[in-house]
């Protein structure tokens, strides 16, 4: 059978494992043949290919980004994008597609699948805010690297008596925040599910050190927002082909405001990009593999329009309508569990504003 592969929106640890998964997987026991479209779904709408064949996949393994180049284009956003995307696989005689990407990227594999291409999808995103399945590959990568940061910066926190801001991704859920603010011992963890109330944030760092802690370290999602329905703070208005405005820059807002209240030196450190690069975890190397072999599965049982999915251990799969369905944010259980983690007195005036689920 001949294949198509594509990995779409921001690159992320572990795209090239699912890639050698899927190449290995096909080649010995199906006997497939695969073309790696390039640049996301810009490679399908203008037939950008290279030949994907075992000596491609050797070696790629630990290797960070993606061989096969990312965009945040969307075909749905172009004139007869769509079409033009299912001409060019069939153009190639692509029989199936296994698309690489979060919930942009799988929004146009939905629209293909219901256009009677044979799609299958692969849960890809840091943010970890795909629904459907209990984790993306990348997100415990980004968590790893996040962690050892906020190790570091409290050192020198605490060296200095300052402050610091760690402003982390995640887009409109918590996740990368909340796991590696809890892992790295952070004193607050500010999320999107919950809206900032920047005197409560700055009395909770003024009770702490007045009972004697000279530091603090506050974690913040880029996506957080200062009031419940406002907008996020950003450096930039710009938008990507889906919609979604440039996150980036609460940090050294938060940074600033936290200083001018307290009076505490306050510094702000935003770890961007550096939890999207360099080589997976052995942990999303695993995930990737799974999933790069159950997703070639899927395709010769026939199984389309579906994304192979984590649930517990076990994978499985589910529709690509439910994944993109909504965003899968920081659950109350995990809210709760990080505000055990406080002096009572701070939990209770934090959790006021914790947004309950409905
Ligand atoms: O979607 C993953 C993500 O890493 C988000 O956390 C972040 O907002 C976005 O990508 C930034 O991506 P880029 O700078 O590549 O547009």
């Amino acid at each position: 059978m001949k294949i198509g592969i594509l990995t779409g929106g921001g690159d992320c640890p572990g795209l090239n494992a699912v890639i050698r998964a899927i190449v290995r997987k096909g080649v010995f026991h199906y006997d497939d043949e695969f073309v790696g479209f390039m640049e996301g779904w810009r490679g399908v709408l203008e037939d950008m290919k290279r030949p994907l064949d075992l000596d491609a996949v050797a070696g790629i393994l630990p290797r960070g980004g993606t061989i096969l180049r990312t965009s945040r284009t969307n075909p749905a956003k172009k004139e007869r994008g769509l079409e033009r995307c299912a001409e060019t696989l069939r153009k190639n005689g692509v029989e199936a597609l296994i698309a690489l990407g979060g919930d942009d990227t799988q929004s146009v594999s939905l629209k293909l699948f219901e256009n009677g291409v044979n799609v299958v999808a692969v849960p890809k995103t840091i943010d970890n805010d795909l629904s459907g399945t209990d984790m993306c590959f990348g997100f415990d990568t980004a968590v790893s690297i996040a962690t050892e940061a906020i190790d570091r910066v409290h050192t020198t926190a605490e060296a200095h008596n300052r402050v610091i801001v760690v402003e982390v991704m995640g887009r409109d859920a918590g996740w990368i925040a909340l796991y590696s603010g809890v892992a790295g011992g952070a004193d607050f963890i500010l999320i999107p599910e919950r809206a900032i109330d920047i005197e409560e944030v700055a009395q909770a760092v003024q009770r702490r050190h007045e009972r004697g802690r000279d530091f603090s370290i506050i974690v913040v999602a880029e996506g957080a927002r200062m009031a419940r329905d406002s907008e996020a703070i950003t450096e930039s208005r710009k938008t990507d082909e889906f919609g979604h405005v440039r996150l980036g820059g609460i940090g050294s807002t938060l940074a600033a405001e936290i200083e001018r209240r307290t009076g505490f030196e306050t510094r702000a450190v935003v770890l961007g990009h550096i939890l999207r690069g360099g080589t997976p975890t052995a942990f999303d190397r695993m995930l990737a593999t799974r999933y790069g072999v159950a997703a070639i599965d899927l395709v010769h049982e026939g199984r389309f329009g579906r994304m192979v999915a984590l649930k517990g251990n076990d994978i499985t799969s589910v529709p690509i309508a439910d994944a993109v369905a909504k965003t899968r944010q920081v659950n109350q259980e995990m809210i709760d569990m990080a505000l055990s983690l406080l002096d009572k007195q701070e939990a209770s005036a934090l959790s006021s504003y914790v947004q309950r689920p409905s």
